[in-house]
């Protein structure tokens, strides 16, 4: 049979075709198939614009910071977990002293009797302060004898002399000397041979002069380190108080490297939590086995938030116990 189409002439075959194109058209806008393309092409678009978009916007807008757990580590721990396992936990983790850039390792232990000694030779060219104390240009600014202090008579100090009969000493945070003097008097009343190191920059703090103004100051030097000296050569202690002027920070980091370790450890420098923290971690490290350290201001108006918050951390996460005597916290080793 003879095909119809190729028997139609060339302008008839030019209609056939443009009518077949609508027709598909037509038959296309009208299927459900062509939406069903036209979302899932819809969808591709939107997934190709996505994985394209530079990267910075993809990043949090908020600060890191403010992701991180507002509750301390500490509190996640389940209460049933011990104190020896809670310790274990935390000596695997990156500690608080990693955290403190502090080394982990001490000396060896200097013996007691080497102890003054090594401190004149690293810190006073081999020679005491006292020798010659007071220089000339401070002698006529200075008080015979000027003594004050916070809580530096409190009966803590007796009960920690009486029962540790300790040979080192070390305060952190002397001011003009009222607690380290105190110490000192116990001390010699008990015939011991002590060495008592006081650590402190000597520079009080921002407005401190404005309570104590008898404290002079020479081209923007307070004379308080000088004031303290004058109070230990007034109460006849040089032989055994002795002052290391640094901050707490590298005062206890160069008794750690120098090996000289302490039978009772004062801390009562800065009372904000950071400082309060910092020194307690530092100084325990220089704290002899069988050791106390202890501090003021347990029970201060902003306790919670310094001393008595950086001492209940310390001892949870060391697993040790806190004692109170008076306004003094004390933990043993
Ligand atoms: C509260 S007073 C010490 C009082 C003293 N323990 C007493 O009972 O008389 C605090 C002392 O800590 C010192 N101090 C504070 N922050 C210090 C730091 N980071 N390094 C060294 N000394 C610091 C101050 O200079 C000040 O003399």
């Amino acid at each position: 049979m003879k095909d119809e189409r190729h028997s139609l002439p060339p302008h008839q075959h030019q209609y056939s075709y443009k009518h077949s194109s609508r027709l598909f058209l037509f038959k296309l806008f009208n299927s459900t198939v062509f939406y069903v393309l036209l979302l899932l092409l819809s969808y591709l678009l939107g997934y190709l614009s996505a994985v394209t978009r530079p990267i910075v916007q993809q990043l949090p807008t908020r600060p890191i910071v403010q992701q991180l757990p507002t509750r301390p580590i500490v509190q996640q721990l389940p209460s049933s977990q011990s104190s020896a396992t809670t310790k274990a936990i935390f000596q695997s983790l990156p500690t608080q002293l990693d955290n403190l850039h502090v080394t982990t390792v001490c000396a060896k232990q200097l013996p007691s009797e080497l102890v003054r000694e090594t401190i004149l030779d690293k810190v006073y060219d081999g020679t005491s302060p006292f020798i010659n104390f007071p220089p000339a240009h401070v002698a006529t600014l200075l008080r015979g004898k000027s003594i004050k202090g916070w809580g530096s008579n409190g009966a803590v100090f007796e009960h920690l002399v009486k029962k540790m009969k300790p040979k080192v000493i070390i305060e952190v945070g002397t001011f003009l000397g009222a607690s380290a003097l105190h110490m000192a008097q116990l001390t010699h009343k008990l015939g011991l041979d002590s060495v008592i190191l006081c650590i402190d920059d000597f520079r009080g703090w921002p407005g401190f002069r404005d309570r104590f103004k008898f404290i002079k100051m020479v081209n923007g030097d307070v004379l308080l380190l000088y004031q303290f000296m004058q109070n230990v050569v007034a109460m006849n202690a040089t032989e055994t108080v002795l002052p290391v002027p640094f901050s707490s920070g590298s005062g206890l980091q160069k008794l750690c490297e120098w090996g000289v370790l302490g039978d009772m450890i004062e801390i009562d420098a800065g009372h904000d939590f950071n400082s309060a923290w910092a020194d307690i971690n530092r100084a325990y490290r220089i704290l002899r086995p069988g050791g106390v350290i202890f501090g003021h201001d347990y029970f201060s108006a902003a306790d919670n938030r310094g001393v008595r918050r950086a001492v209940n951390l310390f001892g949870q996460l060391n697993g040790l116990k806190i004692q109170t005597d008076g306004q003094h916290w004390v933990i043993y080793s």
